[in-house]
């Protein structure tokens, strides 16, 4: 097969159209000097179709009309999904993952703007739920039962689940939730205030996911306890207590593992700690730390690494 005469020459000797993969800025640059003023509505015109194109900004580091256009569209279709969903726009990241927070999200699933961002993801709460139920516990307390993400998984592993939770509209998606799952009749729902109720509620495991304060806390370096909601972690652990030893708590990935470290050591006798990642995917979604009994049960999990303290 003959040789094309560029692959034949060394590259220095190509003229710099050709060298222009390699290095797009510099090629630009070298095609500005020898063109002068010619070759700047090429680029406009074209959008500049090698390299520097491909990052969306022309020569002078402006977005180019192509990129522009392509971003517009992007955001039209957001918006349009979004308004087709009933969702608001900013939420659009988490509808698209809506079938990794709920398998049968197409089978009548509801939320509300707050259970969109805060709910456990399926497979995580289905793995929080395999852990007990390799325990002999068999009633578990919710006691943050949001539209129901871990109250489902739970009764869905074959425990009766209490699921606490303040807002009556989240509880209304939650049981409809349950009902697609096909749990409902496992689940009793209690509307109300977790730190009131805490003093009169019984179970063998008590599962914490206490609000995280919205998406920000992602932003944050280290996430320590008293940054949790609706009151510091050391409070929310000791209400949790009078319930039960056995706790399992879902925390932010980059939550102060000493803190939680200290939960288990500060508790008369001290408890037995597990803690784990959880993934989705090569993604970090969260930490679970098993406190009591619950943590000298083997994690059966592929979803964990365990032990990371
Ligand atoms: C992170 S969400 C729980 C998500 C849930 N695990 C799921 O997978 O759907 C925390 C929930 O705690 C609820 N909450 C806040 N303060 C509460 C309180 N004092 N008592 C009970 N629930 C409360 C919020 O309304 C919110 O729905």
């Amino acid at each position: 097969m003959p040789r094309s005469r560029s692959a034949a020459l060394p590259r220095s000797a190509l003229p710099a159209v050709c060298r222009a993969r390699a290095s797009p800025r510099a090629a630009a640059l070298a095609l500005r000097q020898r063109f002068g003023s010619r070759f700047r509505p090429i680029v406009a015109k074209r959008g500049l179709r090698f390299g520097s194109y491909r990052m969306g900004t022309n020569v002078d580091g402006q977005a180019s009309p192509l990129a522009l256009k392509s971003k517009k569209r992007k955001q039209a279709d957001r918006k349009g999904i979004s308004r087709a969903n009933g969702i608001a726009s900013c939420l659009f990241k988490y509808w698209r993952q809506r079938y990794s927070l709920f398998s049968r999200y197409d089978a009548g699933i509801k939320m509300d703007n707050e259970g969109w961002f805060s709910v456990t993801p399926e497979a995580i709460a289905s793995s929080h739920a395999a852990h007990a139920a390799s325990s002999s516990a068999a009633v578990v307390i919710d006691c943050f039962a949001g539209v129901g993400g871990n109250a489902i998984q739970f009764a869905a592993w074959g425990f009766l689940v209490i699921a606490v939770e303040i807002d009556p509209r989240k509880v209304y998606y939650a049981v409809n939730n349950a009902r697609v799952y096909g749990v409902k009749d496992r689940i009793e729902f209690v509307v109300g205030d977790f730190f009131s109720l805490a003093p009169f509620l019984k179970g063998d495991v008590v599962f914490l996911s206490p609000p995280w304060g919205g998406p920000s806390y992602s932003r944050i370096q280290t996430f320590t306890l008293d940054m949790l909601k609706p009151k510091d972690g050391y409070l929310i652990f000791q209400a949790a207590q009078k319930i039960s030893p056995n706790i399992i708590m879902f925390l932010p990935r980059n939550v102060d593992l000493r803190q939680v470290e200290e939960l288990s050591w500060l508790s008369c006798p001290p408890l037995a700690l597990k803690i784990e990642e959880n993934y989705m995917e090569t993604s970090l979604k969260g930490i679970t730390a098993y406190f009591g009994d619950i943590a000298l049960v083997p994690s059966k999990s592929s979803l964990s690494k365990t032990d990371i303290s």
